[in-house]
């Protein structure tokens, strides 16, 4: 029997446990990533989501950011040691992938650990008890079960995001990113969404605020 499929987006992923330590260099700073077995690409991190950091905006004023679906964190690591005094919201309902985010933010971000805010659960919901609003919302969204999970929290987002806040995701383009910009746009005639940069087959989209 060959090795089990994993699942990461689940709450418990039934496989076994097993540790990883990765490095690497994003907007030209080395970080170190715990990962285990069970976590979305333990081993390397994603080209969707390398190509994402590399471009996503970073505001240099203080802001309240949510790395969505954060998995191991490394949106999240790359907002907090660039966006010096920002509050960073990580959220995933993957328990083994909140373990590693709160490793990783000893690791890297020492200093910064009464910025970091980690919360495990069902997207928004892991906010129910807070009325948190968001300057920025950023996501590397799983589309491996289909695009009707993120459609719902892409209609969700404008609740959470302040006046003048924006959201931005990575698509694959093999994986929907003109249908997305599509839907967004027939759903959304009168607000923006702009396709910030395509690369490696990844397209990476800034909305404004205002879509709902
Ligand atoms: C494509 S991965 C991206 C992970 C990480 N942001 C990265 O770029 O490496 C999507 C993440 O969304 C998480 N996820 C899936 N469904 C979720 C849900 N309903 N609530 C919270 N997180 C969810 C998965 O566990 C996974 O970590």
């Amino acid at each position: 029997m060959g090795p089990k499929k994993e699942h990461y987006s689940t709450r418990y992923p039934d496989v076994n446990l097993k540790v990883y330590t990765i490095s690497e260099s994003l907007r030209r700073h080395l970080y170190i990533f715990k990962t285990t077995t069970g976590v979305f690409s333990y081993r390397k991190i994603d080209l969707g989501t390398q190509v994402f950091v590399e471009h996503m905006e970073i505001p240099s004023e203080p802001s309240v950011l949510l790395d969505l679906g954060c998995g191991y964190g490394p949106i999240g690591m790359v907002l907090g040691y660039n966006s010096r005094e920002s509050d960073i919201y990580f959220i995933d309902k993957n328990r083994r992938a909140i373990w590693c985010v709160k490793e990783n933010i000893k690791i890297n971000l020492p200093n910064a650990r009464d910025r970091m805010h980690v919360r495990a659960g069902d997207y928004f919901e892991a906010l129910k008890d807070q009325s948190v609003r968001f300057d920025g919302i950023y996501m590397n969204p799983p589309l491996r079960e289909g695009r009707d999970e993120f459609l719902r929290v892409f209609n969700e987002v404008p609740k959470y995001l302040n006046e003048k806040g924006f959201f931005e995701f990575v698509i694959r383009k093999k994986m929907g990113a003109p249908y997305i910009q599509k839907y967004f746009q027939n759903e959304f005639p009168n607000d923006q969404i702009d396709v910030m940069v395509k690369r490696s087959g990844y397209w990476v989209f800034h909305c404004f605020h205002g879509f709902g």
